[in-house]
């Protein structure tokens, strides 16, 4: 039973690899759709007041969020600029440190997120800030919905 678990767990890995890199612009995609999940979900139902503060699921969705933010600035190789019904701005290639590093700052306050929040208070403070990270970047580098 260990055996077949593991195996499968070694599959799921591989698929993932392998599909990041025959298909960057689908992963990435979905993965900025599990970001968006895990930020205006639940998250951002407690931040409205919707649902009452739980600790626990702002800790699981904050380390989904930091855990992604690693993963995709390697989901924009000079092979993907374009298909896929990508948003994804050409700017992105012409300013790859500032879109890398803007990547690296969401991975680095949500992982400070994570220890700073504490209470409800505390929570939308940080889920504010976090905010800006997604509007500052997509407002420079993803194309607007028509
Ligand atoms: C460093 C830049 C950057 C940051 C930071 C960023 N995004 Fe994105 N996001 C993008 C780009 C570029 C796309 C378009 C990707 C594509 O279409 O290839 C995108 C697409 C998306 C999408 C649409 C996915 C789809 O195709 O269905 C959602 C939802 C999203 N982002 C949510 C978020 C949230 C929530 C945050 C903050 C927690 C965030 N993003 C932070 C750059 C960023």
């Amino acid at each position: 039973m260990k055996r077949i678990l593991l195996t499968a767990f070694a599959f799921a890995i591989g698929a993932t690899a392998v599909m990041a890199q025959s298909d960057p612009i689908a992963t990435r995609k979905a993965t900025m759709k599990a970001v968006g999940g895990a930020f205006y979900g639940e998250m951002g139902k407690m931040n409205k007041g919707e649902t009452p503060f739980d600790h626990a699921k702002v800790e699981a969705d904050l380390k989904k969020i930091v855990e992604s933010a690693k993963a995709l600035p390697a989901l924009y190789p000079d092979t993907a600029k374009t298909g896929g019904d990508t948003a994804a701005l050409p700017k992105i290639w012409e300013a790859k440190a500032d879109f890398e590093g803007r990547y690296a700052k969401l991975a680095k306050e949500a992982d400070a997120a994570l220890a700073n929040i504490t209470d409800e208070a505390s929570f939308k403070a940080n889920y504010v800030e976090l905010n800006k990270n997604c509007s500052g970047c997509h407002e420079l580098y993803r194309a607007k919905k028509s």
